[in-house]
């Protein structure tokens, strides 16, 4: 194999997409996903994959310093996409200290290993990180998101990754880590976990379930398809320099109310149901405390730099999540028995 590539967090709903793009379009590179399976990682993601000869699962967490050692030791890799997270804001409100142990805590412990294996020469290697642009907190109506904002995280999951960014940035400083991070907008698309908002109203229209519509509704997110995330994260490994952030984002801004509505619609279509059917879902429930008025990304570097621009308008990209989520509903199915209820329960009971 030309090279070795460990992909942290490659069972989640981004990491999957990376995992298939890389071991689809690299045959000659070894793809190691290494995924604790937390409530969030699910190897059904993977299934068309599982069996190609450039790829191999290993389940170790990241809070394991012994463990992630050992897949070093094994693998030799020569570069890190590095995914693994908790990634729900409403979690990260609830409990805290999980952020902390596996974002910050599980960060450092992979910079340690990879400085450990691979420095001081550190030469053909390379730490990639994969952040959130909710580490900029929040916007007013106007501006945007570039790469000399300044952090100012407002939730433990944001507070969380900003931290993590810190550690990946002095590694790289401190230690001369080849390092790059990215920092992208809301994603949506296949395989995302219904605890997000475009997902679990899917499954809500889906159940006739009501749509818990957080405030007022006109919080603002700047949405990109999963698929063109994994591409821009391919450019950037293969094309960033060193030492380097990037902002990723679709151009995509909309209001969470106007988004419900579209979604609202397209699934009465879908399913030929009266016009109107699903926005009498529609319910708007106690806000989310510290919750982010408006993200907006300017991906002017990364499309000026590297070539990299969204691939897949919004119709699109939302016709394709709704026919994926039509056709998988076993996956559906086995994502939301068990603990899922109990989380949904706690987490909207009160509102
Ligand atoms: P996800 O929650 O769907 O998946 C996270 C994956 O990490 C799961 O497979 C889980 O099993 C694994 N994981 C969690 N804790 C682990 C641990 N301690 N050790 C090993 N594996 C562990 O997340 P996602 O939405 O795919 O996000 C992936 C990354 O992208 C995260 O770092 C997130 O902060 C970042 N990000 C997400 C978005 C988004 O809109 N979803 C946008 C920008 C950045
Ligand atoms: O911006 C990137 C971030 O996007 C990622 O770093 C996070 O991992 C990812 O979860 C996402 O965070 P958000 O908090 O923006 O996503 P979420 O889907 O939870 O919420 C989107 C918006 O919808 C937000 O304004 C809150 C609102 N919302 C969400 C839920 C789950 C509701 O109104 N009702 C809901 O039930």
């Amino acid at each position: 194999m030309k090279r070795t590539i460990i992909i942290t967090g490659g069972a989640g709903f981004i990491g999957s997409h990376v995992v298939r793009l890389f071991v689809n379009k690299y045959p000659d590179y070894l793809i190691v996903n290494l995924d604790a399976l937390t409530y969030a990682g699910n190897l059904e993601n993977l299934r068309d994959i599982d069996g190609s000869p450039n790829y191999v699962f290993e389940k170790a967490n990241i809070q394991d310093t012994a463990a992630i050692d050992a897949v070093f030791e094994k693998y030799s890799p020569d570069g890190i996409l590095h995914l693994a997270a908790e990634s729900h804001v409403d979690r990260s409100i609830m409990s805290p200290m999980d952020f902390v142990y596996t974002n910050v805590i599980g960060t450092v412990n992979l910079l340690n290993t990879a400085k450990k294996y691979w420095g001081p020469d550190y030469s053909g290697k390379k730490f990639y990180h994969i952040s959130t642009d909710e580490v900029f907190g929040a916007l007013g109506s106007t501006g945007f998101f570039t790469e000399e904002t300044a952090y100012d995280p407002n939730s433990p999951y944001s507070a969380s990754k900003a931290a993590s960014d810190h550690f990946v940035r002095a590694y790289g400083e401190t230690y001369g880590l080849p390092v790059v991070v990215t920092n992208c907008s809301n994603n949506y698309g296949p395989n995302h976990f219904p605890e997000k908002l475009i997902p679990l109203f899917i499954n809500n229209i889906i159940n006739g379930k009501p749509l818990p519509v957080y405030g007022d509704g006109l919080y603002t997110r700047d949405w990109l398809y999963v698929k063109d995330h994994a591409r821009a994260i391919d450019t950037v490994y293969h094309h960033g320099k060193t030492g380097e952030t990037y902002n990723i984002g679709g151009f995509n801004e909309w209001k969470n109310i106007d988004l419900v509505k579209l979604l609202c619609r397209l699934m009465d279509e879908k399913f030929g149901r009266e016009a109107g059917s699903s926005e009498k879902l529609i319910t708007y429930v106690k806000d989310r405390p510290g919750h982010d008025r408006r993200y907006a990304i300017d991906a002017t570097k990364i499309s000026k730099e590297l070539g990299w621009k969204p691939s897949v308008t919004f119709e699109e990209g939302l016709a394709l999540t709704i026919d994926w989520y039509l056709s998988n509903a076993e996956w559906l199915q086995h994502v939301t028995s068990g603990t899922y209820m109990q989380y949904y329960d706690t987490q909207y009971a009160k509102r």
